[in-house]
C-alpha cells in the first residue's frame, strides 16, 4: 500500500468516526460540531426533534468507543497490518495512527461530558419546584367529641397527680366481676349483662376492672392514683340514651387515710374544672358491690343552672358518675390491707358529659359518624 493509501485510509476512519459521534450528539438533541469533512453539516443550534433519552446516548457512546477505538476497530487493524510495512515507514504510519486515535479519544471524551452535562441540566429543569402551582389540600380531620372529653378529663386529673392507664376491652370474668365483689350469682350481674366470648372471657361491662389491674401492678406501693378511660359494652338496646358500646373513665385513689370527704372534694374540683367555677356536686346514696358506701353523683344542671328544665327533668341536677369508697373486700383481695389502706373510686360516663357539654341530645350521634356533627369539632379546636 502506498503512502497516500495509508493516509487516505486513516482519514476515512477519522471522518467516519467523527460523523458517527456527531450523529450520537444529534440524536441526543445537541447542536452539531460539524466535523471538517462532513458533507452536509446540520446548521449549529438546530436540534433534532424528539430527543433520545440520556440512557440511549450513553449506550450509543459505549458502542461507538468499541467500534472506533476498540481492539477490533479499523484503527487497531491498521496498526496490526503495520508489520507488513518496510521498517523505515513504520514510525511515520504509527505516529499518524496515534494522532488519529488521540483526536478520536478526545472527541469521545468531549461528547461524553456533554451528554453528562445535558442529562444533569435536564434533571435540574425537570425537578424544579413550581411554587405557583396550587397546593394539594388535605382533608382536615377533627378530634371526636368523646376523645375531647377524655383528653380534658385526663388533663384535669393529671393536674391532681393521677397517672393514666389503659385497659383491655376483652376482660376476664375474674377481673370484671369476681374481684370486684360481684360473685357469679349476684343480681348486679344482670344489670350489666354483656357479650361473653367464653365462660371466662367477656367484653368488659365497666372500666372498674382497671381498679384491680392497677392495684395488682402497683402493690405494695402507695398512693395509687390512676385514671383509666376506655370503651365498655353492655347488652342494651340502642336508643337516644343507651348504647351497647360506650365510654367510661375510671378513677381510683388508694392510700392510708383516704376519706369520703376526699372523694367529695376531688369530684367537686373535677366538676368545676369541667363545667365552670360555680359548679357543685351532690352525692346521693347508691349501691355498687365494690364500693361501700356508694353514691350517685350529680352536678347542677348546666342548662338551667339548677332552676329546673327539660334536660334535668325539672330536678335541677344531672347525674354524671357513680362513686364510692373502695370496698374492704376488694382492697384485701388484691393485697392492700384494708385495716391500713382505704380509697375511693368513681366511674364517669363519657357520653353523658359530652352530651351535656356540647348540647347533643342523642347518644347515637357519637357513633353514627355524621360529618355534619364531627366537622363542628374541627372548627372548635
Ligand atoms: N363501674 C360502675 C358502673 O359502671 C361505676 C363505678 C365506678 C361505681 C367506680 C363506683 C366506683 O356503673
Amino acid at each position: 500500500m502506498t503512502d497516500t493509501g495509508w493516509q487516505q485510509q486513516l482519514r476515512q476512519i477519522r471522518t467516519e468516526a467523527l460523523a458517527a459521534l456527531d450523529a450520537i450528539r444529534q440524536r441526543a438533541g445537541m447542536a452539531v460540531t460539524s466535523a471538517p469533512e462532513r458533507e452536509t453539516p446540520t446548521p449549529p443550534g438546530q436540534q433534532v426533534p424528539g430527543h433520545a433519552p440520556a440512557a440511549d446516548g450513553d449506550r450509543a457512546l459505549d458502542e461507538w468507543r468499541v467500534a472506533y477505538l476498540g481492539k477490533k476497530s479499523a484503527l487497531s487493524q491498521v496498526l496490526r497490518q503495520m508489520g507488513g510495512l518496510p521498517p523505515e515507514e513504520r514510525p511515520r504510519v504509527g505516529a499518524l495512527v496515534n494522532e488519529v486515535r488521540a483526536e478520536l479519544e478526545q472527541a469521545y471524551e468531549t461528547v461524553r461530558r456533554e451528554l453528562h452535562e445535558q442529562a444533569l441540566a435536564r434533571r435540574l429543569a425537570e425537578e424544579t419546584i413550581d411554587v405557583t402551582l396550587p397546593g394539594r389540600s388535605h382533608a382536615r380531620g377533627a378530634i371526636h367529641p368523646l376523645l375531647r372529653v377524655i383528653a380534658e378529663v385526663e388533663e384535669i386529673f393529671l393536674g391532681m397527680g393521677y397517672e393514666i392507664a389503659e385497659g383491655n376491652e376483652v376482660e376476664t370474668d375474674e377481673y370484671n366481676f369476681e374481684m370486684l365483689n360481684i360473685p357469679k350469682d349476684h343480681p348486679a350481674r344482670d344489670m350489666q349483662d354483656t357479650f361473653y366470648l367464653s365462660e371466662e372471657l367477656l367484653l368488659r361491662t365497666h372500666t372498674s376492672a382497671m381498679q384491680i389491674r392497677t392495684m395488682e401492678r402497683m402493690r405494695p406501693h402507695a398512693p395509687v392514683k390512676v385514671i383509666a378511660p376506655g370503651r365498655v359494652y353492655r347488652r342494651d338496646e340502642d336508643d337516644a340514651t343507651h348504647s351497647h358500646a360506650f365510654m367510661q373513665i375510671e378513677g381510683l385513689y388508694v392510700d392510708e387515710g383516704v376519706r369520703m370527704s376526699d372523694l367529695k372534694g376531688t369530684l367537686e374540683a373535677f366538676a368545676r374544672a369541667l363545667f365552670g367555677p360555680d359548679q357543685t356536686v351532690r352525692l346521693r346514696p347508691s349501691f355498687f358491690p365494690f364500693t361501700e358506701p356508694s353514691a350517685e353523683v350529680d352536678v347542677r344542671c348546666i342548662h338551667c343552672g339548677g332552676s329546673g328544665c327539660r334536660v334535668c327533668k325539672e330536678t335541677g341536677w344531672i347525674e354524671i358518675l357513680g362513686a364510692g369508697m373502695v370496698h374492704p373486700k376488694v382492697l384485701d383481695g388484691v393485697g392492700y390491707d384494708s385495716r391500713r389502706f382505704s380509697g375511693f373510686a368513681f366511674g364517669v360516663g363519657v357520653e353523658r358529659i359530652a352530651m351535656l357539654k356540647y348540647g347533643i341530645d342523642d347518644i347515637r350521634a357519637f357513633y353514627q359518624n355524621d360529618l355534619r356533627l364531627l366537622r363542628q369539632f374541627a372548627r372548635a379546636l
